[in-house]
């Protein structure tokens, strides 16, 4: 069966800027220096710009994003962690390379974010940090997770992975805040199919902290200011050159893409309109408040998820599963013994969902075809 509507399609987006991308990686090539540079550092401050932080810091990927935020904040050995279960495995992994401890709290069925009633009851004298996730590129209730931090003198790392651009706006008139504001620091991941994509892997973590901007700058270096002497002991983690030149490229396109992102959103909502009273069960993604969702992914929840999915495919029509087992439930996470039913909407959500193909250069007529498709499937 021939792909009719890919999950995913990076070369349309590639033959539109492909010139310039060219042209920047040739402007690399002839300086020759293929470290840090003034190429890193105008990404650097153009990504600060656009999130409205003091600081940003080229990493080499969006898991070292989280990585160097803990270490920077001293967090280590024995040290719990709060984050949703309901997340990609770097949220997780990343604390656990540290010798903490990842404590997984339960998600809010509506926006797949972790749930803030949820959070206090899991904080003890050993824990440090919270890590809520933008999830889908949607920001968490970021009010309410502060407000806990705070009294509980806790810090926030924002995994803001999926999420760059998004506004979190719990009030209609005020200004919202943008992912990788409000928290510590906020972390990025310029991973080939985020919004945002380099050609390999890149990530960033922001901050108004001089001083966390400080030591991020340090420990992706060795923690090392004058070469050969170490002051920390860190990693080797900078963001490439290479990287940075085309993500400056395709920085100034952002804005349209997120826009045709929500522009395809706007219209599966309609044409799923008949669906939702027909068939019991489909949900389609939830905005809190006046956010704006900037459309990573386009989640809905389904009956019979897996036979939809196999369906689907044999039509030609990709779609996946973010996330098909909450991270309580991982293999790799059985020493903390948790149980199936403890997180029971992380556990829900992991049946339920299914990611629909959402791409700048998706058309009218793709969109159209998944949703008859899938309309046919619940016909049967
Ligand atoms: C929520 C979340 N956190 C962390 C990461 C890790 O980013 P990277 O793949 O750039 O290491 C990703 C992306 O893959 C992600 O989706």
């Amino acid at each position: 069966m021939k792909t009719k509507v890919p999950f995913f399609d990076l070369s349309a987006q590639f033959k539109s800027i492909k010139e310039e991308i060219q042209s920047a990686l040739d402007e690399v090539f002839q300086t020759q220096q293929f470290i840090l540079g003034p190429h890193v550092k105008a990404l650097e401050e153009k990504i600060a710009q656009y999130c409205r932080t003091r600081y940003a810091i080229g990493v080499a990927s969006g898991s070292d994003a989280l990585l160097l935020s803990l270490m920077a904040l001293g967090i280590g050995a024995g040290d719990e962690v709060l984050l949703p279960s309901f997340t990609f495995f770097a949220t997780a992994g990343s604390v656990s390379r540290l010798g903490s401890i990842p404590v997984f709290v339960d998600i809010d069925p509506g926006t797949y974010n972790i749930d803030p009633a949820k959070i206090e009851e899991k904080i003890t004298s050993r824990t440090k940090a919270i890590i809520p996730v933008h999830l889908f590129g949607q920001c968490a209730d970021m009010n309410p997770i502060i407000e806990i931090a705070k009294r509980k003198h806790l810090s926030v790392i924002e995994d803001a992975a999926q999420a760059l651009g998004a506004e979190y706006k719990p009030k209609s008139r005020s200004e919202g805040h943008l992912a990788g504001q409000m928290g510590d620091l906020g972390c990025f991941s310029f991973y080939p199919t985020k919004n945002l994509g380099a050609f390999g892997d890149a990530g960033m973590v922001v901050t108004d902290q001089s001083v966390l901007a400080d030591r991020v700058r340090l420990l992706r270096v060795h923690g090392s200011q004058t070469k050969y002497y170490h002051q920390s002991i860190g990693i080797n983690s900078r963001l490439d050159t290479l990287q940075a030149a085309i993500l400056i490229v395709k920085l100034k396109y952002l804005e349209k893409w997120t826009s045709e992102r929500q522009k395809k959103a706007q219209r599966y909502q309609l044409l799923f309109q008949d669906l939702l009273s027909s068939v019991n069960g489909i949900k389609l993604p939830v905005i809190q408040y006046q956010n704006r969702h900037i459309f990573h992914q386009y989640v809905i929840r389904v009956p019979e998820r897996d036979r939809l999915r196999q369906f689907l495919t044999e039509e030609g029509i990709g779609t996946d599963t973010y996330y098909p087992l909450p991270l309580h439930l991982q293999e790799c996470y059985s020493f903390l013994k948790y149980s199936r039913g403890d997180l029971p909407n992380s556990e829900k959500a992991s049946e339920e969902v299914l990611a629909l193909p959402i791409y700048p250069e998706l058309t009218e007529d793709q969109q159209i075809l998944v949703v008859e498709r899938i309309k046919a499937f619940y016909k049967h």
